[in-house]
């Protein structure tokens, strides 16, 4: 069981005086960063902060920082060190990709893309279309939000390249067979770009395992610093033309990251993999463990809330109501604003927020108003069954 107490112990926001007494709900717009990360990102800033990998000490440790990072965020996930590569945001980093396929297909290919995905995963893609390539849509059921795997049988034929849709969606909160999915595409010859996003938050994934040729996630939601992650399979990345400086095309981790990196906050990403470790440690498990651990936590807090909901007149569930099956990302649909239940929530101690989330296509195919949005209520490992209680009593005094 996951000791809630020494994982709270790791996140300086749980003892900070400011936010006493507020639960957080809002996770799935960026979670609070753990103390590991921040002692490095201040590290850095305070004795580090100079251009790295230059022949000087301190450019040397800021530079092997960096480094560590990425082989060790690699080894987390189950890929090559130079696979995995850093940008600015996984938006930033979608429209790099689509901009690289964009170059590498002829007109008359196809792509699928879904409309559950935020729309970092779908809108970057769908421009191909200017192009000449032909935009699949993969579709949401309209009452469920449910993604079948039958539905993208029918959209695969030889013409498609890529295959793009979400590990789960940051409004239905379905975790998708990435398994499954990815190996109908490689059977059909097609490409796997993953939005991950949404899921990483909840355990990180061997990715090496899963299959997909693209896995993309963001540190600032991962309990890290504000970046986009994003792992790209060898196979692809040297297929797909180069995206930076011509001299650097040799080098695997810089072909699809044109901006120059973020030192400080690349270096502190190293922070991840040191609070997943201490988590492992504590509670003698391996990374994989962690995983589980975390989800167990997290499913177990989520069914009461599910519960508390999903009968309600005045609401609709997105998404299943089954806690297993999805992750504990919770919108719902309301014969009011969501952001303006939001802030009632805010009186009654509970941070959480309204809107569309960048998930407009998903919302609009599921006929919510789009006037009114969602109320979205977000948890990581990291909450307390406390919290989620004051979240329900919350929530019956608002709706
Ligand atoms: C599922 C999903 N994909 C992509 C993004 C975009 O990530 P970024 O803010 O790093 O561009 C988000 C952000 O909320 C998201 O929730």
């Amino acid at each position: 069981m996951l000791d809630i107490d020494f994982v709270r112990s790791n996140f300086p926001a749980f003892s900070e005086p400011s936010l006493e007494g507020q639960a957080f709900f809002e996770n799935a717009g960026g979670s609070y960063t753990c103390g590991q990360v921040i002692d490095r990102l201040t590290r850095t800033y305070r004795s580090r902060k100079v251009q790295p990998y230059a022949p000087y000490a301190a450019s040397q440790l800021a530079g092997a920082e960096m480094d560590e990072a990425r082989s060790r965020l690699a080894k987390l996930m189950g890929v090559e060190t130079d696979e995995l590569s850093f940008g600015p945001s996984t938006t930033q980093n979608t429209y790099v990709l689509a901009q690289a396929f964009r170059q590498f297909m002829s007109p008359g290919e196809a792509i699928i893309v879904t409309n559950q995905d935020h729309e970092a995963n779908t809108g970057p893609w769908r421009q191909l279309a200017n192009k000449g390539i032909v935009v699949r849509e993969w579709k949401v059921n309209a009452e469920t939000g449910h993604l079948d795997t039958d539905d993208l049988e029918d959209l695969l034929d030889e013409k498609v390249r890529l295959v793009c849709f979400p590990h789960c969606s940051n409004v239905v909160g379905e975790i998708n067979p990435v398994l499954e999915i990815t190996a109908l595409c490689h059977a059909a010859g097609a490409f796997v770009c993953v939005d991950g996003v949404s899921y990483a938050p909840h355990g990180f994934v061997d990715v090496g395992n899963l299959g997909p040729d693209i896995y993309l996630f963001s540190s600032y939601k991962t309990y890290g610093p504000h970046q986009g992650i994003m792992v790209i399979r060898r196979n692809l990345g040297q297929l797909l033309p180069n995206q930076g400086h011509y001299f650097n095309a040799g080098t695997l981790y810089k072909r699809f990251t044109p901006a120059g990196p973020d030192h400080a906050q690349v270096a502190a990403c190293a922070g991840m993999v040191d609070y997943m470790e201490a988590l492992g440690a504590h509670h003698g498990v391996s990374v994989g463990g962690v995983h589980d651990l975390m989800r167990a936590h997290e499913v177990a807090l989520l069914q009461p809330l599910l519960d508390a909901v999903k009968d309600r007149n005045s609401v609709r569930l997105i998404g299943p109501s089954e806690a297993a099956s999805r992750a504990p990302t919770v919108a719902l649909a309301l014969n009011r604003p969501g952001e303006e239940v939001a802030a009632d929530l805010a009186q009654h101690g509970v941070m959480c927020g309204g809107g569309d989330f960048y998930a407009v296509r998903a919302l609009e195919a599921m006929g919510v108003d789009m006037h009114k949005g969602v109320l979205r209520l977000s948890f990581v490992h990291y909450t307390s069954e406390a919290e989620v209680t004051k979240a329900i009593e919350a929530l019956d005094a608002v709706l």
